[in-house]
């Protein structure tokens, strides 16, 4: 019998439909319908989006479980542990997306300092008087330092981004490894914290969400920036502390803030629609047809190898 794969989307492209023509028991379902839920007892695969969260009570509800697969490459929406406990296989879809976060990354680092948003927005009005010597000002970005909270690969695509704008790439990690990373055009040191924070007139966060980075920006760290820093974070709303983020942001202590995500997705906090020198977009920073073409094809030869595996 063919196992059972159980997804939420039909994804982009064709791996999913042609993961089914292997694997001829394939439905698809809204998380957590009726559906998807009369379905899990038997589901031997799930495919899931970072947006919806599997439980251990999912877990437990499907005792036929071999794989979950998530179309992404973060997994702190999964219950890890619980997962290799039961020996079920977790398959993401690391490296297909690193250029197409980087280019995202880079160009909410620009929206905000070249104020963009506001720029279309005063055209679109019909408000517009004409160029003026002082309109929509903002600060210049070549011969500042870029703190980069990660070494990964995004981190370091991102990295060879600005130092192409002449901007000096810091590196931190979480495992406190010190020591240069090669991000391709240039070398750069790893830092302490402590020592990253205070000379970065950007900051962009680049490291996935653990217990270990979950508020990690918080207003102490917030505070060490210089005066009028950029902070953008296409990671995780989590390791953010966004409140803190938006007072400093009001005092005009932070220069600037471009977000792609947020602590509690879909879910925006209506202060930031207020908020001065800010880019919010909907968690875009894996979308290109091509990338998420890629994403789909990894995730399902990822599955299927899984389940040829445990067969
Ligand atoms: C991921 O894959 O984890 C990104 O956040 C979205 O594609």
């Amino acid at each position: 019998m063919s196992p059972r794969i159980l997804s939420t989307s039909a994804l982009v492209g064709t791996a999913l439909a042609d993961l089914g023509t292997r694997f001829p028991d394939l439905r698809i379902a809204p998380f957590h319908s009726p559906e998807w839920t009369a379905a899990l007892p038997g589901a031997e695969a799930l495919v899931v989006m970072l947006s919806e969260p599997i439980t251990e009570a999912d877990l437990a509800a499907a005792p036929r479980l071999r794989a979950i697969g998530t179309y992404s490459v973060g997994v702190n929406h999964l219950p890890l542990a619980a997962c290799e406990a039961r020996g079920i296989a977790v398959v993401n879809t690391p490296g297909v997306l690193t250029d197409a976060t980087a280019d995202l990354t880079l160009a909410l680092l620009l929206a905000v300092t070249r104020r963009v948003a506001e720029g279309e927005a005063l055209v679109r009005s019909g408000a517009w008087a004409g160029w003026s010597p002082d309109q929509l000002l903002g600060p210049g970005l070549a011969g500042k330092a870029c703190g980069i909270l990660g070494s990964g690969a995004i981190g370091r695509a991102f990295a060879r981004r600005v130092w192409a704008l002449g901007m000096q790439p810091l590196f931190w990690d979480r495992d406190g490894s010190g020591g240069k990373v090669d991000f391709g055009p240039d070398r750069a040191p790893r830092r302490a914290l402590a020592d990253l924070l205070p000379q970065s007139a950007v900051l962009s966060l680049h490291c996935p969400l653990t217990d270990q980075t979950r508020g990690l920006l918080d207003r102490t760290a917030l505070e060490r920036l210089p005066v009028g820093a950029v902070v953008i974070n296409t990671a995780r709303g989590g390791i953010l502390d966004e409140p803190a983020a938006m007072d400093l942001l009001a005092s005009g202590r932070l220069g600037g803030v471009g977000l792609d995500v947020y602590a509690d997705e879909p879910k925006v906090d209506p202060r930031w629609f207020r908020m001065p020198r800010t880019v919010l977009l909907p968690h875009l920073g894996s979308g290109t047809v091509e990338t998420r073409e890629a994403m789909a094809k990894l995730l399902c030869d990822g599955l299927a190898a899984a389940l040829s595996a445990a067969q």
